[in-house]
């Protein structure tokens, strides 16, 4: 196997889901409020950055990978904000569909001395129209043909409508281009006929109908979504915890987390889904393109102040000649590599 990393560069991701800003109001706390209880924020300046699936996107884009993406936003300045965050990385912010009816999905936090204070959310849940839902498939198909993967990036803002999910796997699958799901929906049969679902272990145990408080084994949640997934692999991440491989017929695969320090896990699982699809896209098979997103996943919980990765940090966990012997050596120092079990 030749170098896969360098292979990202020639890959290019259709990225269908729930676009956000993420935005920061940074400022500095000197006095509490005269009109009530609250601190009052002095604000020093502002900043933004794609979340939700724009953050998948920045992810795959920073790996060098070219990206399509295609979502809603509203018809709103932080629409226009989150096209240009978008341009700067490199990816076309004109795809994305302008909807008045809802704002663009903003998460503000406010930081005061570099502690979040607040978090505002401006979002309209609502599933999109039937209008709406034929333009996003209209779009979908029109970039199907010069994409080798599509990534569905759920977050339950309304983009990925079963009619969507349905819509854009039946048309994917037609086209021969395999189908990466990271899921929020209970409903699993919606993603049948993808190639993988990578669900937390949260998501998974809410769609497999399981008392939260009840077994945490990710065995015995896994038996009952292949079931319903009819065929297609899951791909379950678990944090601290690292990810569990189950495929129908097959033997679990476990990876270990290879995370050596923890800073900030937010946005981990878009980077592992990303990843995921980059190696996929560049011809690895499903276990050493879910070892790569591990690894790509601990390296970015150790970032600070970024949930994004370059191709040369990943390849640093990557020596090129452990790329070439598949299944022994892609890992980092005091962890253990996959281990396979029987379920
Ligand atoms: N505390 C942690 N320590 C080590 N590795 C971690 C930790 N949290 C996350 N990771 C790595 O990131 C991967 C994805 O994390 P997680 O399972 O939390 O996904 P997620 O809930 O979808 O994340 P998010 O929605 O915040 O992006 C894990 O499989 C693991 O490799
Ligand atoms: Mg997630």
């Amino acid at each position: 196997m030749s170098d896969f990393i360098e292979r990202f560069g020639r890959q290019r991701v259709l990225i269908l889901g729930d676009v956000m800003l993420d935005e920061y109001v940074w400022g500095d706390v000197r006095r509490i409020s005269p009109e009530a209880p609250v601190p009052v924020v002095e604000v020093r300046r502002r900043t933004s950055r794609p979340g939700g699936a724009a953050n998948v996107a920045a992810n795959v884009a920073g790996l060098g990978g070219s990206v399509c993406l295609i979502g809603l936003t509203g018809a709103d300045p932080e629409g226009g904000r989150l096209r240009l965050e978008l341009e700067a990385l490199g990816i076309p912010g004109d795809v994305l569909i302008a909807d008045p009816s809802r704002p663009t999905t903003t998460k503000t936090r406010i930081m005061a001395h570099q502690q979040q204070v607040a978090r505002l959310d401006a979002e309209v849940r609502e599933p999109a129209s039937a209008e709406l839902e034929s333009a996003v498939l209209g779009c979908f198909e029109e970039q199907l043909g010069r994409s080798g993967i599509c990534i569905l990036s759920d977050y339950q803002k309304g983009t990925i409508t079963g009619r969507i999910a349905q819509g854009a796997i039946e048309r994917a699958r037609a086209a021969g281009v395999p189908v990466v799901v990271d899921p929020k929906s209970r409903d699993f049969s919606l993603y049948r006929g993808s190639t993988v679902v990578t669900p937390n272990l949260a998501e998974a145990e809410r769609a497999a109908n399981r008392d939260l408080n009840g077994s945490r084994d990710p065995a015995a949640i896994a038996r009952g979504l292949l079931r319903v997934l009819d065929g297609t692999a899951l791909l379950i991440t678990r944090g601290a915890d690292g990810m569990s491989l189950f495929r129908r017929g097959l033997p679990p695969a476990h990876f270990p987390a290879e995370a050596r320090h923890v800073f900030d896990v937010t946005g981990a699982g878009d980077t592992a889904v990303g990843v995921l699809a980059l190696g996929l896209a560049s011809g690895l098979p499903l276990e050493e393109a879910t070892r790569a997103a591990n690894a790509a996943a601990g390296l970015v919980v150790g970032k600070v102040g970024t949930a994004t990765l370059t191709a040369d940090e990943l390849r640093a966990v990557f020596p090129a000649a452990a790329q070439r012997r598949p299944g022994v050596g892609s890992r980092l120092p005091g962890t253990t590599s996959c281990s396979a079990s029987s379920a």
